[in-house]
């Protein structure tokens, strides 16, 4: 019974290594998010943002789910959440895909979130602290 056990243990670490292994980052990453409104999509309020506490809300604060749990630690898109979501997680180290990508778009999707998709609308993070997340994502994560 016990060697059994430790075989199945053994067994789900293994598939659980190979799955990670080979769920790599897509790059470049086919992106069909809306675009924001014109005023909003050249908006840039990070300049006085927190990257700090961007990085917090990035790794745990965010309500109902930290960000890292779809887009990853490195915000690659690989979190733990974002493998099964079709389309997967925005991959913000993948310049190409993100070089349309300005402040304001991500202001507008993180706000609003992208219908249809994974990705919902983050109503508890104040203006404020939303400028904070990006700052941390474009000075940290995005490459
Ligand atoms: C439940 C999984 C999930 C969580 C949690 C999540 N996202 Fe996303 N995010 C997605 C998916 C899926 C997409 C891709 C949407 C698309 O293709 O239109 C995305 C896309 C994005 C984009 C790309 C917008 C664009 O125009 O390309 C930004 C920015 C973003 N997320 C920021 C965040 C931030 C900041 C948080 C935390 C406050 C967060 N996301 C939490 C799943 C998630």
């Amino acid at each position: 019974m016990k060697k059994s056990v430790m075989f199945l243990v053994f067994a789900v670490l293994t598939l659980f290594a190979v799955n990670t292994a080979f769920a790599g980052a897509e790059c470049p990453q086919k992106r069909a998010t809306k675009k924001a409104p014109a005023s909003l999509y050249s908006k840039d309020e990070t300049g006085k943002a927190d990257a700090a506490n961007g990085k917090a809300i990035f790794e745990k604060k965010a309500k109902p789910m930290a960000c890292k749990m779809c887009h990853g630690d490195k915000g690659d898109g690989t979190g733990k959440l974002g493998g099964a979501l079709k389309p997967k997680p925005r991959n913000f180290a993948c310049a190409e895909t993100m070089k349309d990508v300005t402040p304001g778009q991500m202001f507008w999707i993180i706000q609003n979130g992208s219908k249809g998709t994974g990705m919902a609308p983050f109503k508890t993070l104040k203006d404020g602290e939303i400028w904070d997340v990006i700052k941390y994502i474009r000075e940290e994560l995005m490459k």
